[in-house]
């Protein structure tokens, strides 16, 4: 059976605290709390602007939840300093795993997208820049539909533009919220449980895989073809 699989961005393959190390150079020793705030802040925005139905784009939800964690840990930084934070924030790292198990999962056709609350560009140009963008057949972006994750109707809409079935179509996430979102839509979902100190929350609806890095995904998916 062919399986379709719906990467997360942010969290998953691409590492939202890539820019500590810059951060320090601006906050001191805040810089680990500031950059879980700016990543807490810029979802909640997105969760809040989807169910208020006033969309704007991650973007700027990310550029708003800066000027937040700013005043909240009342570090006054200027325009520029903030812009060079965004820019930055366009080209953030991929984990180091990503690269070799996205190219097992190809060889072994698996179909994979990457599945965001990023606009398609935002994303494209992550993954060019992580230099993973080739094992993508594509890239199904939230922003078509102005909603976000985990509105029900934004997997609904992976399904139809990836041409997936439910039952074949799995999302892979480190996000629990994306997994919990995805099962509850039908889909299926792989969490990868990339650290300890993340906690799933405890709401009855698990995740159908759970994987501690991507490099085990092509062994564990292949059990159910
Ligand atoms: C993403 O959609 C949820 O940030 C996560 O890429």
């Amino acid at each position: 059976m062919t399986m379709t699989l719906a990467f997360d961005v942010y969290g998953t393959l691409i590492d939202t605290h890539g820019l500590v190390s810059q951060l320090q150079e601006l906050t001191g020793n805040q810089a680990k709390e500031f950059s879980q705030t700016w990543r807490d802040k810029q979802l909640e925005y997105s969760f809040r602007r989807g169910l208020m139905q006033n969309y704007e784009n991650f973007t700027v939800c990310t550029s708003h939840a800066l000027d937040y964690t700013c005043e909240y840990y009342k570090i006054p930084l200027s325009g520029n300093q903030k812009q060079h934070l965004l820019n930055a924030y366009l080209t953030l790292p991929a984990f180091t795993e990503v690269k070799p198990a996205l190219a097992e999962l190809k060889a072994n056709n698996f179909r994979l997208f990457a599945f965001s609350n990023g606009s398609t560009a935002a994303v494209d140009r992550l993954l060019v820049t992580a230099g993973i963008r080739e094992y993508f057949i594509g890239i199904v972006s939230v922003d078509d539909i102005k909603s976000f994750k985990p509105n029900p109707a934004v997997y609904s809409y992976f399904l139809r533009q990836s041409g997936a079935c439910c039952g074949d179509a799995w999302l892979i996430s480190s996000n629990p919220f994306d997994v919990i979102g995805a099962i509850s839509a039908g889909m299926r979902a792989a969490w990868l449980h990339r650290s300890q100190d993340t906690i799933y929350d405890p709401w009855g609806i698990e995740p159908t895989l759970i994987v501690e890095s991507l490099r085990d995904l092509n062994e564990q998916l292949s059990g159910f073809r």
